[in-house]
């Protein structure tokens, strides 16, 4: 299966706008949540959970989202949109994961972990996954909301190997933390778990 990637042209950290920034960008915003959707869709990765109990189905449509992971390559990485904003999910490989493992916490710009499945953690990579294998991460820039580069083919990924928020020039590394850049925070690991081997629910 095709690993389902967004128009970079629709992306709007591509323009330098926030993502909650002026019409254009928001314009953009919707153009890449609706190719997301799109593309994941006709994919067959991610099912909305809709619970048909709540009537208001189309607010927990976008309240947790499955994703079939078995299809992405080692070494790939693609987007899903998860309560409106991009998640991220990348396959490393045993290089990138002996890099984020090695990296030592003074090295790190933010010691929290930020991860929403385990509070008060420090940054180490152990503490930002539950599988070395499977980086997830909220896409959302720490700084100022931009869309960070270092997904799609072609990305790039800035100087630690991960994520690159152009905006105003955040970098990212291989486990999702700010190395560089004015962004304060790691991005943030969502909340999710394994439903399966290859199978998660985020939210
Ligand atoms: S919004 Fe990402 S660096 Fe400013």
């Amino acid at each position: 299966m095709a690993v389902d990637k967004l128009d970079d042209n629709k992306n709007p950290a591509h323009s330098g706008d926030p993502i909650n920034g002026e019409e254009p960008s928001r314009r953009d915003f919707i153009h890449l949540l609706a190719g997301a959707t799109a593309a994941v869709g006709a994919a067959g990765v991610v099912w909305p959970m809709i619970s048909q109990m709540n009537p208001d189905a189309s607010v927990l449509a976008l309240s947790s989202v499955e994703v079939d992971l078995a299809d992405i390559p080692v070494g790939a990485a693609i987007k899903v949109i998860w309560q409106k904003k991009p998640v991220f999910i990348r396959r490393r490989t045993e290089a990138e994961i002996s890099e984020a493992e090695n990296t030592r916490l003074a090295d790190v710009q933010d010691t929290d972990a930020r991860n929403e499945n385990l509070d008060g953690a420090q940054a180490e990579d152990v503490n930002r996954r539950f599988k070395a294998e499977w980086m997830i991460v909220v896409g959302v820039c720490t700084h100022l909301g931009c869309i960070p580069l270092g997904t799609d083919d072609g990305d790039t990924r800035g100087d630690f190997n991960g994520w690159f928020c152009p905006c105003h020039g955040s970098h990212y590394d291989i486990s999702g933390r700010i190395r560089k850049g004015p962004a304060p925070e790691n991005l943030l690991v969502p909340p999710y778990e394994f439903l399966t081997d290859t199978r998660i629910k985020i939210g």
